[in-house]
């Protein structure tokens, strides 16, 4: 069964789009990624991110790279039906796992080189953060590329209060909190998450955007959002998830600047000019 597709719904999800599509369940819109997302920020911005997918991408079949894309995709229904999806990964239990990808490739995103002009689209989602040399990939999703095509990075603001703490802990402490907070028993085994993490400084927002500039790519879509660990803790952990949105209020007033800690993720869509 493909895990990309939800096989329940119990929620409304506002569906974009043509009549038609709006009288469609969100299940047969939406991948199961989104609709697991709690209500909040993070969901918001992912339709967004769709919406922009829809109207940018051209008409007919397309080319997708999804770089250390795992078994999960987090792309539009409508967008993946009509695609040919590549994935690289470098963990064979995730690529035993994918169900989505048209061709899997066991290997590196940050030495697998593409022809020329392959894509319309690179997705690179929650993978940036896990990789020693991100301007490596990046510069192979570009060349990989097709002019006017889209990259899509989906990864950890470091100077959150979880990229923070996810930057400066150990990789036990990561499982740990997937098990007993995030309440995920398989977290830590071969092929689960969470992953080792790296936090090159390139997964910085204003220096991805800087790199962005300097190599041609037009940034078109820009979002931090509050991670959504923190609506998921406010339901399975109530009491934990008040003591950390009173030291949040508590470092946003301290802090320089109005960025809110809890903006622990962001989503980037560049355009190759
Ligand atoms: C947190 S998971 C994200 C998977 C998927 N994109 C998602 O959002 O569910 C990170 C993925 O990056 C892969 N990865 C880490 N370093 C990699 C590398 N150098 N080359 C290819 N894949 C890599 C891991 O194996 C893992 O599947």
């Amino acid at each position: 069964m493909n895990k990309n597709v939800a096989t329940e719904f119990s929620y409304a999800v506002p569906v974009e789009g043509t009549d038609a599509r709006a009288l469609l369940s969100p299940a047969a819109v939406h991948p199961k990624s989104l609709l697991d997302l709690p209500s909040g920020e993070a969901r918001e911005s992912l339709l967004a991110v769709h919406g922009i997918l829809r109207a940018v991408l051209p008409p007919g079949k397309l080319e997708i790279y999804e770089a250390g894309g795992g078994s999960t995709s987090f792309l539009p229904l409508s967008v993946l039906d009509r695609a040919h999806v590549t994935v690289v990964d470098i963990d064979e239990d995730q690529i035993r796992n994918n169900d989505y990808a048209q061709q899997t490739i066991l290997g590196d995103i940050q030495r697998h080189r593409f022809e020329r002009e392959t894509f319309d689209l690179v997705i690179c989602y929650n993978v940036i953060e896990h990789l020693p040399d991100v301007e490596a990939a990046l510069l192979r999703f570009c060349e990989a590329l097709k002019q006017g095509g889209l990259i899509l990075i989906g990864a950890p603001n470091p100077k959150s209060l979880s990229g923070v703490v996810t930057k400066y802990s150990p990789h036990w402490f990561h499982v740990w909190f997937y098990r007993h907070v995030r309440g995920d028993k398989n977290a830590g085994l071969p092929g689960q998450a969470p992953f080792p993490t790296f936090f090159h400084p390139l997964v910085s927002l204003p220096r991805l955007e800087a790199f962005a500039r300097a190599h041609g790519l037009q940034l078109i879509y820009r979002r931090e959002y509050e991670s959504p660990r923190f609506p998921e803790m406010r339901t399975r952990k109530p009491v934990l998830a008040a003591l950390l949105d009173g030291f949040a209020v508590l470092a946003n007033l301290l802090l320089p600047g109005k960025a809110d800690v809890r903006r622990g993720d962001y989503h980037v869509i560049l355009r190759k000019r």
